[in-house]
């Protein structure tokens, strides 16, 4: 190992570009994210072919700007981390091609990162001193999952929808609501200025046993209620809504985390910056003794800082690193 340890951190797996250079295993010395939701925000989501070609329009300004902005130059770099799934996979093929190249150019190795696994590293940047085990709730755009950390690289699943994840259902209410895309920080300030209890929205699965998620049937009671009640205030159904969510996360992750004998339960992905949900489980975590930790919000939405982590963990503590023939895989799992 050279000395000191540089990972380049690569995420194109949707709609954010980034970029972020870690020194050793927790130490960020640049990290660097830009959102295409602008560009998206027209078509009311992300489109695959265009969210591709403006990553590889970014991706190298990112890595230049990140390079700069650490004082380094790519022959500091001494592994390349890029996301390989889940995701879509033309913006996968970008950012895995674009960290290959530059892995092969320099001859240093490549890890392929699971975004997945990412998120959970989102955790060991913000708070390196609280090592596993712990139950992760990960609820983001694209999943919303349950899962026991016995260490870091050692995973089981313990539950996650079985529909759309929570915050596709924010996107997807926000779309009624006549609010861009994305939705969710936009949810999570009306959200303030409404009532929670001013509609009585379904809390999907939250009596049922076992650990899995619903939020599809949830967002077509919001759509049925929004067709019969035309004047109802936008503050009221984001707060209405978002209680429902709110309380079906809340009380499945805090009852999983006790189930599983853990004292801690680690929130991470995009929706986890979301305030309501961060004020009820940490309160309601504290009346059942569980201790409840958030990343900082930034390393909540997707960026390469929790990429870069999880590649260095891997190839810092057990040697891995890919072959270049590593192929996307959009659907890959924990
Ligand atoms: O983790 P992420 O950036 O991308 C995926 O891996 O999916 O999560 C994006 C999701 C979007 O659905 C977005 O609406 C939601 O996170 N989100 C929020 C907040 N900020 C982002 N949801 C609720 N409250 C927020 N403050
Ligand atoms: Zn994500």
């Amino acid at each position: 190992m050279t000395d000191p340890f540089y990972t380049l951190g690569i995420e194109t797996s949707c709609d954010e570009t980034a970029v972020a250079i870690l020194r050793g295993e927790t130490d960020l010395v640049a990290n660097l994210v830009y959102s295409q939701a602008k560009i998206h925000a027209r078509y009311g989501g992300v489109v695959p072919e265009v969210a591709s070609r403006d990553h590889l329009r970014k991706l190298p300004y990112l890595a230049h700007d990140a390079l700069a902005q650490a004082d380094l130059s790519l022959d500091d770099i001494s592994l390349v981390a890029a996301t390989y799934g889940p995701g879509l996979v033309g913006p996968l093929l970008v950012g895995l091609s674009y960290g290959k190249g530059i892995a092969f150019g320099r001859e240093i190795p490549f890890i392929g990162v699971n975004h997945l696994e990412g998120h959970i590293f989102a955790h060991r940047l913000t708070t390196p001193k609280v090592p596993p085990p712990f139950m992760t709730l990960i609820v983001s755009g694209g999943h919303t999952s349950l899962v026991e950390v016995k260490a870091y690289g050692e995973y089981q699943l313990v539950g996650a929808t079985v529909d759309d994840a929570a915050g596709e259902a924010l996107d997807k209410v926000g779309k009624m609501l006549g609010i861009g895309y994305p939705a969710g920080a936009e949810i999570d300030r009306l959200a303030q200025q409404g009532d929670p209890t001013a509609i009585p929205f379904p809390r999907p699965m939250s009596s049922s046993p076992g650990f899995d998620f619903s939020f599809a049937g949830l967002k077509t009671a919001v759509l049925y209620h929004l067709k019969k009640n035309t004047r109802e205030k936008q503050e009221d159904v984001a707060a209405s809504f978002l209680a429902s969510v709110v309380d079906v996360l809340t009380k499945k992750s805090l009852e999983a985390t006790r189930r599983y004998h853990l004292e801690r339960l680690v929130v991470v992905g995009g929706v986890a910056a979301n305030s309501h949900l961060r004020e009820r489980l940490t309160s309601d975590g504290k009346e059942r003794g569980i201790d409840v930790l958030f990343p900082e919000r930034s390393y909540c939405t997707d960026n390469a800082a929790m990429i870069a982590a999880a590649g260095a963990f891997h190839h810092l503590s057990a040697g891995e690193s890919h072959p270049l023939s590593l192929a996307p895989q959009p659907s890959l799992s924990l």
